[in-house]
């Protein structure tokens, strides 16, 4: 009999990686806990509420092919935390494809996702194993309202607000500096339009007075996880923290980097954003607290005759994506994914399905849907 636990948290001893071994015990799930220094890894996962009922190992693992080749051998499901992905994430999807495990990252980089597709999304499909960069609060959530606002036919345009109120954890500050190289697109009729640069929206917050700063996030995943559904056309999103001054300081940076960086080469940008991203964040921000950290996903849709708009309240986005993470490796260890191959969480698991784990872990509300035909 296959000893080897099912699934691996890669990047266990980060913010999310933690929160997703803290889901996992609760699922029952066997998992093992791995990162690059198998101390840290330790020091985290022994901070996890109740983990001396958890049936986890840690193990220390070099970031390379052959390396995590060898960690996965006889797993099922790995759920990779070590981000930025489009830097970290080829070693670790070839891995899987190697070893025929399930892939599922946190990314909320359209590049990332473009490119997984293209590269592996016929081989994981090949192998019926599923490989879906991005189940994760931003964007998932929003990807649940958009599928709510769509059970009603003859929608085919998504406008997309997605807001959380928090701090980014390391790993999330490189990579919002990290999609500043990037281009962002949005879908207008079937096509992906990129974005121009410097982008800003001032956008009406669902349920309050105030407007917020928002910006298109590095465009989203949503364009992409849209892009082959029939009943869709067009998608563009918005994006950012609630906080304003955040955003102010986003928008600036964003102009920063247009004017001074981008005329460099690759390799220079890259270092300089790094620098930046270090000296904005180098902590591990505190544990998220629900009377805080609150997340509001709204997707107004539209079709030459109707429109749905549906809001989901949400609370503390990381434990939100630890959930969503851990909720998709366990139903895996349990039945096929509904689409094999590049899936979003929704065309994989079920929107309706997502919904439900997040409300029964006090997440989200219940979302507010308005429809009008
Ligand atoms: N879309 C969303 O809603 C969402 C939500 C949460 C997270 N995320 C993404 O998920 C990723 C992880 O976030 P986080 O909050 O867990 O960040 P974090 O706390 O900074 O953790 C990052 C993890 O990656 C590991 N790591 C970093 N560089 C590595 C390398 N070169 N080789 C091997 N391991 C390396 C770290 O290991 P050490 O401890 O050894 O440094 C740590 O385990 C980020 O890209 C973030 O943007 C997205």
């Amino acid at each position: 009999m296959n000893s080897k636990k099912p699934v691996i948290v890669y990047g266990a001893s980060g913010y999310t990686g933690r929160l997703v071994c803290e889901y996992l015990r609760e699922m029952n799930v066997p998992f093992i806990a791995a990162g690059r220094d198998g101390a840290r890894v330790q020091a985290v996962v022994d901070k996890v509420p109740g983990v001396e009922t958890a049936d986890y190992e840690v193990v220390e693992v070099a970031h390379d092919v052959a390396a995590l080749t060898a960690l996965f051998e006889g797993a099922r499901v790995v759920c990779n935390m070590v981000g930025p992905f489009i830097k970290f994430g080829p070693e670790v999807v070839q891995a899987c494809l190697a070893t025929g495990c399930h892939y599922m990252d946190t990314t909320g980089e359209q590049d990332w996702v473009l490119s997984a597709q293209e590269n592996w999304g016929a081989a994981f499909a090949a192998k019926g194993l599923l490989l879906s960069p991005g189940i994760a609060q931003m964007y998932t959530t929003g990807e649940i309202a958009a599928n709510i606002c769509l059970e009603s036919p003859g929608l085919d345009t998504l406008d997309i607000l997605v807001l959380w109120k928090g701090f980014p954890t390391y790993a999330s500050t490189q990579t919002i500096f990290t999609i500043l190289k990037a281009k962002w697109y949005y879908l207008e009729q079937n096509k992906f339009l990129e974005w121009p640069s410097n982008t800003t929206f001032e956008v009406a917050v669902p349920g309050q007075h105030a407007t917020a700063l928002a910006v298109p996030w590095g465009g989203t995943s949503h364009p992409i996880w849209f892009k082959n559904d029939p009943r869709v056309a067009n998608v563009k999103v918005q994006g950012g923290v609630t906080a304003r001054e955040v955003m102010q300081g986003v928008i600036a940076t964003q102009k920063m980097f247009d004017e001074q960086i981008k005329p460099l080469p690759i390799a220079e940008q890259e270092a300089q954003l790094t620098a930046i991203a270090n000296s904005i964040q180098a902590a591990m921000p505190p544990r998220e607290n629900p009377r805080i950290n609150t997340s509001i996903d709204s997707v107004m849709a539209s079709g030459p005759l109707g429109r749905a708009h549906c809001i989901i309240h949400g609370n503390c986005n990381y434990k939100q994506t630890g959930l969503l993470q851990a909720y998709s490796a366990y139903s895996l260890l349990q039945q096929a994914p509904r689409r094999a191959g590049f899936a979003s969480a929704c065309q994989a698991f079920g929107h309706r399905e997502l919904l439900g784990i997040l409300k029964s872990f006090g997440l989200v509300m219940e979302p507010i849907l308005s429809v009008h035909r």
